[in-house]
């Protein structure tokens, strides 16, 4: 009898999400997508932030949307005709969402039907969650595989990160099912050397013991980044710059390469901070 050749593994789905707002999960979504789609993988983008829609605005796409995911989950329009490719990438989809419906609009069941139908056709699934810890960042997790963790280096959003991840841990579809838990790492954004040694922002390993999951990377707080969500770009695709480096190195390490961080680790304070003391 000849032997059935194994079929494709099915696409793996992640969720970027923070529980606190604001702290750079959608520019997070778009870069890692990106990163992802230059490196070959075939990438879609889903933003589940129904009613706000800033996906497509990051990512240049937002006058080519027809249909949307709420769209395709309500019945009113095929996954094919509401997936956006990327016009730079074409290993690069996205998935709008609406910027009219409520948040009630997307089911449980509707989501998993199009993520199991875009797990068929895609390497990586990437899960733009909302805000908070309700209804809609609770579905955005909970079909996921690995969830990135956006967390600034401050206590509010430190606090809010660490309660994420007891929803992680028990709120999701493998916690339910297999008594498993999502693989969860911290992706530290906005991380600004300066603020940490004037003592306004916590140091990494305040964060990190806190939390107690590992570090997937830090991004510093750049200009680049306003720079290229301004022009509709993901910061990836735009001109190399610290930020577009430390995407590309947390996408590494999320495909499992050994990457150092030390580039991104705190420096010793610089020529100048050591010359007149850090600003107050
Ligand atoms: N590393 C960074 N340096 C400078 N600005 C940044 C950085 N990361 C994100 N921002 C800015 O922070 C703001 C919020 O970012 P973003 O929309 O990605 O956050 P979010 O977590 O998705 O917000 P929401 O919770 O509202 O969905 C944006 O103006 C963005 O340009
Ligand atoms: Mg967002």
């Amino acid at each position: 009898m000849t032997q059935l050749k194994d079929k494709d593994p099915l696409g793996k789905v992640i969720v970027i999400t923070s529980g606190k707002g604001g702290v750079g999960k959608t520019t997070s979504a778009a870069a890692i997508a990106a990163a992802l789609a230059k490196r070959g993988h075939k990438t879609v983008v889903i933003d589940f932030d129904v009613g706000l829609r800033n996906l497509d605005m990051i990512m240049g796409c937002e006058r080519r949307v027809v249909f949307d995911f709420i769209n395709v989950i309500q019945g009113e329009a095929r996954l094919k005709q509401a997936l956006i490719k990327d016009k730079r990438l074409d290993t690069l989809s996205i998935l709008p969402t609406s910027q009219t419906r409520d948040k009630d609009a997307l089911t449980q069941d509707g989501v998993e039907k199009v993520l199991n139908e875009l797990k068929e056709q895609f390497d990586y699934i990437i899960c733009d969650s909302p805000a908070g810890i309700e209804r809609g960042a609770q579905l955005a997790m909970y079909f996921a595989d690995e969830a990135v963790v956006v967390t600034n280096p401050e206590v509010s959003s430190v606090r809010d990160s660490d309660r994420v991840l007891g929803l992680l841990a028990s709120k999701t579809k493998r916690a339910e099912d297999e008594g498993t838990e999502v693989k969860a790492q911290v992706l530290l954004t906005r991380h600004d050397q300066r603020r940490v040694d004037a003592g306004e922002m916590m140091t990494i390993d305040d964060v990190l013991e806190i939390l107690a999951v590992p570090l997937l990377g830090v991004v510093p707080e750049s200009p680049a980044v306003l720079r290229a969500s301004n022009v509709g770009m993901p910061i990836v695709l735009d001109e190399p710059s610290e930020a577009s480096r430390a995407y590309e190195a947390a996408v590494a390490r999320l495909l499992g390469e050994e990457v150092d961080m030390s580039m991104s680790k705190e420096k010793k304070p610089g020529f100048f901070s050591r010359l007149f003391g850090a600003p107050a």
